[in-house]
């Protein structure tokens, strides 16, 4: 627990042990130190920063002029009702596919309102509304108290005959699963596998489709496309750039095509549908090129296509375009929220080797827009700063971010303790922890894990096992996860006896139950250090946590350097309640027969209860072995 009174020790501490530096502390208006880092960023941010001070972050709203943002502003700070409507009918916004989405992404964490504004724009326009804002409505009222309003709007897609995309369907199918609704989703699969089907039937498209992913593309498919002489809507071309996602650079050659040869005009929907596609790694400079096509006819990303292809670029590591990406909405006015900001600031701080530069171009970014920096997003550049070793830097950053009224916490001095581990400090590390402490703020599990997984990873495992007896002494209680910490330690020092006896005085004293993969890597361990009979006590422990037997390592090393008792133990240590399945005795007996082990299986057979000696799979393998071995 942290107290806010208290805290300036820990600072004092925390400056005095990090720094060499004799810098004053300064007391920036405004968040200062990125300029140093920052040669190159987006040009079209302006710099002038004319917000207040960060620790008067309360009136963000202030800088959001977007029209969006008001909409749902209003809504946000009004129930529901036939006032707000007449209000938003009188504030008369013009609607877009991107400002209905953005807004409804406003509102995701109130369905209800969200319902109430998704139901207004469709009696207002319901051209507005097309798969992707009907997904992302479902995706809001997938609850169980908004059950009724779910399958009214399900309802209309179907009759609409508007598409449900197989990424949402797997999204709602989750959402019912994890609220164990097993009967919802048995009927969203039927309307799922009802719509898969009557559109496989829309033969139309499936002829496009059938051409483009027929041969690269050429003027004998374009002339094959003419010659259908099919006049195309937005929600047929967005169709069929869908079944031709995995061929980004095909469905750009259609996208082009169709408007130039077709007569289609393109709108935000098929835009919006065809950078999708393109925003991955093996097309980026189409993808920028398409997009700035784009914003230049006037129409902008929507966010849930800024999500989904943040998502894309920071699973694939694509950092510089996740950045990219983020600028490029932050300019817009359908701007990222704070929330995205520390996740993709957490993100950049992740990758191994964070890149400064990115940090402070989305920080830079998110001031220009007129955010106050919060908690989350100084932890976000303070973690990057500790993780690449730049300790003079992530000071100032708390230092400014304490001006800012935000005290150092527990976040603060782990990310320092894994910063300083990662730097091989590992005595400067531990010092962090008792410095936390004099300065009230005690260190928790997190922390200790981070320090003693910091030790391991440095190769310092009996220092690490040091940390670990001062966190006990300290009254703090291990979990499964720091006994993983410990166990992958010692074992990459091949000292699996030693984690084995560990794990065993855990579960005794400390009532821990580690997690199975702990166990099972665990008990391959030992059986490769030839330590046998731990690894079967550990068997033994395992099952008495109900976890699933793991028999195959034991198999593999008892048929080739086992005895006939050892396979005895074995099938002791496999039997809960009652004996192990025939299966089991067959794997064993093939195993030992498989290393040439003729004599031993005998042994084995006969000591073996009478079900299993008269099973008739054994005596085949048995018979089977005598008539075909050579001797
Ligand atoms: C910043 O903008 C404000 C208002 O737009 C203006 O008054 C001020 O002169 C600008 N400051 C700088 C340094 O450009
Ligand atoms: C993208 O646009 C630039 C400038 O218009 C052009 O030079 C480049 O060839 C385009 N790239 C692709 C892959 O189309
Ligand atoms: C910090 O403390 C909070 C509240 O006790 C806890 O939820 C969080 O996991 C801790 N984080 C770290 C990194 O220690």
């Amino acid at each position: 627990m942290r107290r806010t009174k208290g805290t300036l020790p820990t600072v004092r501490f925390f400056s005095s042990l990090l720094l060499t530096r004799s810098a004053a502390r300064t007391r920036p208006l405004h968040f200062m130190v990125p300029l140093s880092y920052h040669p190159s960023f987006f040009p079209s941010v302006p710099q002038n920063h004319t917000h207040q001070h960060p620790s008067f972050n309360t009136h963000q709203t202030l800088y959001f002029s977007s029209q969006s943002d008001s909409i749902s502003e209003l809504i946000l700070s009004n129930p529901w009702s036939e006032n707000t409507e007449n209000k938003l009918q009188e504030s008369n916004p013009t609607l877009t596919h991107e400002s209905v989405l953005y807004v409804l992404k406003k509102l995701h964490k109130n369905p209800g309102k969200a319902a109430g504004f998704f139901r207004w724009v469709s009696n207002k326009d319901e051209s507005k509304l097309g798969t992707v804002a009907y997904g992302l409505i479902l995706r809001v009222l997938c609850h169980k108290e908004w059950m009724s309003e779910f399958w009214v709007v399900l309802g209309e897609m179907g009759k609409k005959g508007i598409e449900l995309d197989e990424e949402t369907y797997k999204t709602l199918r989750g959402c019912f699963s994890r609220e164990k609704m097993a009967k919802e989703a048995a009927s969203l699969t039927e309307f799922f596998n009802d719509m898969v089907q009557r559109s496989a039937l829309d033969a139309r498209v499936g002829t496009v489709v059938k051409i483009i992913l027929g041969s690269d593309w050429s003027e004998e498919v374009e002339k094959k496309l003419g010659d259908l002489k099919i006049s195309f809507s937005d929600v047929g071309v967005v169709k069929i750039l869908r079944e031709v996602r995995g061929y980004p650079l095909r469905a750009l050659k259609f996208f082009k095509w169709v408007e130039e040869r077709s007569g289609f005009s393109h709108n935000a929907v098929t835009y919006n549908a065809m950078i999708r596609i393109l925003g991955r790694d093996d097309c980026v400079e189409d993808f920028w090129n398409m997009t700035k096509e784009m914003k230049g006819k006037g129409h902008e990303m929507d966010i849930d296509t800024y999500i989904k292809l943040l998502r894309q670029f920071l699973k694939w590591k694509m950092m510089k375009e996740a950045v990219e990406l983020y600028e490029f909405m932050m300019e817009g006015p359908y701007k990222p929220s704070i929330q995205d900001c520390i996740v993709l600031l957490r993100q950049i701080s992740l990758s191994g080797d964070p890149d400064l530069d990115l940090v402070f171009r989305v920080v830079r970014n998110y001031e220009a827009s007129g955010y106050s920096l919060s908690k989350g997003v100084y932890d976000g550049i303070h973690r990057s700063l500790t993780s690449v070793g730049k300790f003079d830097e992530a000071d100032k950053i708390l230092s400014t971010m304490k001006d800012a009224g935000f005290e150092p916490d527990n976040i603060t001095y782990s990310q320092v303790v894994f910063g300083l581990c990662k730097a091989g400090r590992l005595d400067e590390a531990c010092e962090i922890l008792n410095g936390m402490e004099a300065g009230g703020c005690t260190p928790d599990l997190k922390t200790w894990t981070i320090l003693i997984q910091g030790h391991c990873l440095a190769g310092e495992v009996d220092k690490a096992l040091s940390c670990f007896t001062n966190m006990m002494e300290k009254n703090c209680d291990p979990d499964a996860d720091l006994l993983e910490v410990l166990v992958t330690g010692l074992c990459s020092k091949n000292r699996a006896g030693a984690a084995y006896t560990l794990v065993v005085e855990m579960v005794e004293k400390a009532r821990l139950r580690p997690w199975q993969s702990t166990y099972k890597n665990l008990i391959q361990k030992l059986l490769g250090e030839g330590k046998l009979e731990e690894a079967l006590k550990l068997l033994n422990i395992m099952k008495n946590h109900n976890f699933p037997p793991f028999p195959d390592p034991f198999v593999h090393y008892i048929s080739k350097f086992g005895t006939v008792e050892d396979a005895k133990e074995f099938f002791k240590a496999l039997t809960v309640k009652k004996f192990p399945t025939s299966t089991a005795y067959l794997h064993v007996f093939q195993s030992f027969l498989k290393e040439g082990r003729h004599s031993e299986a005998q042994d084995l057979l006969y000591k073996c209860p009478h079900h299993i000696r008269n099973h008739v799979d054994i005596v085949k393998l048995f018979s089977s072995t005598e008539v075909g071995s050579p001797a």
